[in-house]
Order: C-alpha cells, then structure tokens, then sequence
C-alpha cells in the first residue's frame, strides 16, 4: 500500500551533540528512497514561527546533495536553539518582564500551510516532551533520542555520549602526565548535568583516583584521605573526575545561572572541590573544566552508527504508522516506545550497577567511604 506521507520535516532540538548529523543524513536518504521530500527546519522550530528571519525563509531543503560529506560533522547542519519551546514561549514585555507564550497553534498552522505531513524531532527530555504535546495537539511524528548525558529512559545509549566520554577521557589522559610532573592535584569537571554517567566512565577509562556524581552525595574527607595515602605510598598527584551536577552531602548543586526560557546552568562543583582539597591535604590543586569542548568535533563511529541507525529507524517508523513514539537502543535492536513512557524519568546511574562495583573494586573513591589502606590507584 502507497504511504500517505508525501512531505516530513526533520528538527533539531536542545543541546547539539555529535551524531545529530548522521541522524539527518540518513532519515533523509530514508525518506527520500520511499519518496518523500524532505525539509529541515532551522533552529529547532524557529524556522517555522520566524520565517521572516532567515533568507532562506527558515527550511533547507534536504536533498541527497545537502546531506552529503556530513557524517564526520559535529554540530547540526539545522542549527538549534533551547530557548524556542512554542508551548512556553518567552517574549519580553515593553517593561522589560518576560511572559511566556503558547504558540502551538501557530506552529501548526505553519506545518499544513507547508503540507508537511509529519515530523521526526530529535532532541532531549526537553525536546521530547516538545514532541508529546505536538503529538497530542495533532501533529504526527516520532522522536528521536539525542543527548550527550546518556540521561533517557527506554534507550540503552544515546549518540553523543560515546564521543564526550572519549574526549573526556583523553584530556583526562593528558592531564596525567602534568599532574604527575609538578605533583598536584587535577580536579576534571565534567557535563552531564543531573546524572554521572559522563564522569564515571570518563573516570574510569582513564584511571581517575577519585569520581564525584549527582547519585552519591560526596564528603570530600574520603577524597582528602585517599589523596594523603596516595602520597604516602609515593604516588604524589592525584586526578579527580566531578560530575557538574555532583554536590555535597546535605549541601546543594552549583549552579551558574538560569536565562529566561532555558534549564537551570549548571557549573562550579570542581573549582569548590579543588578549593577544599588543597587545603584539606596542603598539596597544590588545579581545576579543568571541559564543558562545551564535550560536545563538540567529530563523533565517534558508534555515534555515527547510532545516529543513522536511529534515522532509518524513524523513517520505518513513520511508514509503518506509528505516530507519538521515540526509537530506541535495545540491543541488537531499535524499538518504537511511547514518547510518554521515554521522558517519564531521568536514567541516572544505578547505584547497584557493575561499573560502580567495578570502580570500588579497584578502589576509586566515591567520596562516600573512607578509601581501604591498599587503595592507592595507579
Ligand atoms: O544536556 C546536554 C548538556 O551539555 C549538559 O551536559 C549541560 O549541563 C548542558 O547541556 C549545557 O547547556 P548549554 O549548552 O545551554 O550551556
């Protein structure tokens, strides 16, 4: 039977992570060898509410020419934006206050003037729940997972995270080598807002001594303690690797800021940490904060194979009906689960999970428990 689909639109939503372009490319090529046409829309919806600012009226065509030689591509050739959610629009007041606005009508309008017949969103929980209330307002289109923090239920991976993990790990590599040297102590702060899975593995791929995650509150006289006994032992540097969203025992996150219209700004736990450490233990400690570089360059190729394996997906999925799902990662295979059911809760790091076994096996310190006598690390 001929599919009703004539025209989709894919957007890109949220923080950029490395991938979103092989999502592009292949939903395109997907769409495009059913043929359908295929439009992106620039800046997550921005191209459709302000057409009026874009030259080129805010959608690219996506044709099999645009999305060539785009694979090795970090970023997003749609542009994105996390301040242009239509149900909470904000717009400033001549007195300078801000409201937020709901223009979901408006934005639907602006799909049927185009005769888009649905749409592929990839995005985070933000975007997500975008997606389901699009769905529920009538629009038809299935959701794609996107977010380097790994932090979505229902999907086993997410591309971006393999890339950020990687790069992390290597300038935490890096970072060895001079904190050995000068016999200090790194303090590595790393993305991922509410949830630790960047930092763990990072931490872990890389040998890190101590890893402080949003899951377990820390207290840093463990970390100090290892950081003493480490010394003792001869090992004079020691490298920790902190979550942004990590926070102490009974104290709260470190945040930077909020703008209007956007999640709160996470940032700051690690210099804390380094403050505290150096005089807790007399030995000279340094921050690195790694932030956006996480997110940037090329992705990986599980990121790249991720990321067209969860476009084709998309596009199956549409063709085969389904409307008001995400694609997911269940080994060996991607599935369609409601949209509801995927930014229901946050995935964070199971506090009974093998990697964490596997990390106090080996004695890196969670600063929750005081570190054994032979836990020195490398
Ligand atoms: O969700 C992805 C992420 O990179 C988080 O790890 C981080 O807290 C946040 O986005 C930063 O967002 P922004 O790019 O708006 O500063």
């Amino acid at each position: 039977m001929e599919s009703a689909i004539k025209r989709i639109a894919i957007s890109t939503g949220g923080g950029d992570a490395p991938g979103l372009n092989a999502v592009i490319r292949s939903a395109t090529l997907a769409a495009r060898n059913r043929g359908w046409d295929v439009v992106g829309i620039r800046d997550g919806f921005n191209g459709l509410l302000f057409p009026g600012e874009y030259p080129d009226g805010g959608l690219i065509a996506l044709t099999r020419e645009r999305v060539r030689g785009i694979l090795h591509q970090g970023g997003t050739i749609l542009g994105t934006t996390n301040r242009g959610n239509p149900i909470a629009f904000p717009v400033q007041q001549s007195d300078g206050t801000w409201l937020e606005v709901d223009r979901t009508r408006e934005l639907l309008n602006r799909f049927d003037e185009h005769r888009i017949d649905a749409l592929i969103t990839v995005g985070g929980d933000g975007s997500l729940t975008i997606g389901r209330h699009l769905h529920e307002a009538g629009l038809p289109l299935v959701g794609v997972p996107k977010t380097i923090d790994n932090d979505l239920e229902k999907t086993t991976s997410t591309f971006g995270f393999d890339t950020a993990v990687d790069f992390a790990s290597e300038c935490i590599d890096r970072l060895f080598s001079t904190a050995t040297s000068h016999g200090r102590i790194i303090v590595v702060e790393v993305m991922g807002r509410y949830a630790g899975w960047i930092a763990l593995h990072a931490g872990m791929a890389s040998g890190a001594h101590a890893i402080l995650i949003p899951e377990i509150p820390f207290d840093l006289e463990p970390v100090a303690a290892l950081v003493a006994h480490r010394e003792r032992h001869g090992a004079k540097f020691s490298i920790i690797c902190v979550a942004e969203g990590a926070r102490p025992a009974g104290g709260d996150l470190s945040i930077v800021g909020k703008a209007v219209g956007q999640a709160e700004r996470l940032g700051g736990v690690g210099a804390k940490v380094a403050a505290q450490l150096e005089h807790m233990t007399g030995r000279e400690a340094r921050t690195v904060v790694l932030g956006h570089l996480l997110r940037g360059g090329s992705p990986t190729s599980f990121d790249r194979l991720l990321g067209l394996r969860f476009g084709a997906a998309a596009v199956r999925a549409l063709d085969e009906g389904h409307r008001g799902v995400m694609v997911a990662l269940n080994p060996p295979t991607v599935d369609y689960v409601p949209l509801a059911d995927a930014i229901s809760r946050q995935k964070t790091v199971p506090l009974d999970c093998d990697s964490l076994a596997t990390a106090r096996d080996m004695g890196i310190n969670f600063g929750d428990e005081m570190p054994s006598r032979s836990a020195i690390g490398q």
